[in-house]
């Protein structure tokens, strides 16, 4: 998506200046950004192997602006941020963060911990903790206020079931997760949101949406986002793809305008193989 504008009043994924002699122009659109999920996966020492050799290609390889984002599990967060110091493009997330920040709740960890080890983001509301550990839309939005309240910049993922899909109620099933857990915020709070919609029948089955597929819902989406927040808020926003992306369908998807990127799992934990699919958003 690409819009000429006046004036250069966005967030800096959002602004891209051409100079043409004395006039400058400004363009607004949105840069993409492919985070890497490991979930529950890696060694330390594989987790290292891992995150040093995508900061190396991703040196080497990557001439335009595409956001990375690492996300291993917490007990890596330390070291894989010494390994990504300023390495340009590249920042590091979270998989899951704590909505209280701080007291007695053994086994969690809260947003300030997160800081304190160079963490930017946060990936929230990921089907599995809906699933697994039966994280709510209304938990969800609290863990969403602790993070901007924080500082820090959550991804938030939405994405139905496969029944819901078959009984065609996807973009009814969506928007009840955005308006939940989303629709409380203020528009500053809004614009330091990335959303990844993530169709659970997609997640680790090696069957993809398809890049129709994938559009649609993530112009639904938008236009949610629109009725709510204004269509200049709704441009802004970044929409991530995320379900069994690998490296040969990564840039058809990515193509498709309203697909801003992708939350990459399986696929994350080979360094080539995700180096491929961020080259699939330049
Ligand atoms: P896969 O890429 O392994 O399907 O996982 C997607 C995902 O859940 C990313 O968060």
């Amino acid at each position: 998506m690409l819009i000429v504008a006046k004036d250069r009043s966005f967030p800096a994924h959002f602004t891209k200046n051409l100079n043409f002699g004395t006039q400058t122009i400004f363009f607004r659109m949105r840069t993409k950004l492919v985070a890497g999920n490991w979930k529950m996966n890696t060694t330390p020492e594989e987790g290292q192997k891992l995150a040093s050799e995508v900061v190396n290609m991703v040196k080497d390889e990557l001439n335009r602006e595409v956001q990375v984002v690492l996300a291993p599990p917490f007990t890596h967060l330390h070291q894989v941020s010494r390994l990504i110091g300023d390495a340009k493009h590249i920042s590091l997330a979270a998989q899951n963060v704590s909505e209280h920040e701080k007291g007695a709740y053994t086994g969690e960890i809260s947003v300030g911990m997160l800081k304190a080890v160079g963490v930017k983001w946060v990936i929230l509301g990921h089907s599995e903790r809906r699933e697994f550990f039966k994280e709510s839309n209304q938990q969800l939005a609290k863990k969403l206020d602790a993070v901007l309240a924080g500082g820090l910049q959550p991804i938030f993922c939405c994405g139905e079931p496969l029944e819901i899909r078959e009984k065609e109620d996807q973009n009814g099933y969506v928007q009840r997760q955005l308006e939940e857990s989303l629709f409380h915020l203020s528009e500053e709070q809004m614009r330091k949101v990335v959303i990844a919609y993530e169709p659970i029948w997609a997640i680790g089955t090696g069957k993809t949406a398809s890049d129709d597929q994938a559009q649609e819902m993530h112009a639904h989406i938008r236009q949610q986002l629109a009725g709510k927040w204004g269509q200049n808020l709704a441009n802004e926003i970044r929409i991530l793809y995320g379900g069994s992306v690998k490296p040969d369908n990564a840039k058809s998807l990515f193509a498709k305008p309203d697909v801003d990127g992708g939350l990459v799992g399986g696929a994350s934990l080979k360094s080539r193989d995700f180096m491929d699919i961020i080259k699939g958003a330049v």
